[in-house]
């Protein structure tokens, strides 16, 4: 006959081996795939660099007419930048500006799932920006060209 010491003892190594299995086969999994980028909290975490690229090319520089560095701020002690930092607060107004636009394009334009750089939506940057990074200056400058309003 076996003694409580001897059960409990069973008990024990049989949950030892099942955590052994459990952390062996964990290891053995793929870690999370996070995607190739850092710090997106708007644009999808598996997107492609060549859908990335567009978006920051076209979309946003083209349609500010900036360069990169006017959102991203440069790595600490380099000519480089440091794309994944937010230490530019003009990365986070550009997130401000990407939620209104997807919302301008859902609640406006009809457009079922808006996702900044699609084809599918109708306002874009450009739309208000033409290329030109603060659109109200813009209007202040087209007003004051026509002589006939001063
Ligand atoms: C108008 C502002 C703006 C401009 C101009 C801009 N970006 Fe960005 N960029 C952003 C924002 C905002 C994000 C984060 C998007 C998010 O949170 O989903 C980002 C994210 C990125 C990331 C991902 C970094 C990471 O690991 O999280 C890369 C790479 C990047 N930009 C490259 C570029 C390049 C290259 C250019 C120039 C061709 C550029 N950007 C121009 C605003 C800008
Ligand atoms: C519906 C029109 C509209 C759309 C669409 C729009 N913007 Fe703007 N944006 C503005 C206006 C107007 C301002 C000036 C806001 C102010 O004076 O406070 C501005 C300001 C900004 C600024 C701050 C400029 C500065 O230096 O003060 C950034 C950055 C910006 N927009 C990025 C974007 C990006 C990136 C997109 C596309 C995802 C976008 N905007 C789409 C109207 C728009």
């Amino acid at each position: 006959m076996k003694t409580i010491l001897q059960q409990v003892n069973r008990k024990l190594i049989v949950i030892a081996s099942l955590v052994i299995l459990i952390i062996s086969v964990a290891g053995t999994l793929p870690t999370r795939q996070n995607g190739l980028y850092k710090n997106l909290k708007i644009l999808p975490q598996d997107i492609t660099k060549e859908a990335l690229d567009k978006i920051m090319d076209v979309e946003f520089s083209g349609g500010l007419g900036v360069k990169c560095n006017y959102c991203h701020a440069k790595e600490q002690g380099t000519d480089s930048l440091d794309f994944a930092s937010d230490a530019n607060t003009k990365k986070d107004e550009a997130r401000d500006m990407m939620n209104i636009t997807m919302k301008i394009n859902s609640q406006n334009f009809e457009v079922k799932q808006p996702l900044i750089g699609d084809p599918g939506m109708v306002i874009t940057c450009y739309t208000c920006h033409r290329g030109n990074y603060y659109p109200e200056q813009m209007k202040k400058d087209s007003v004051a060209n026509i002589n006939w309003l001063k």
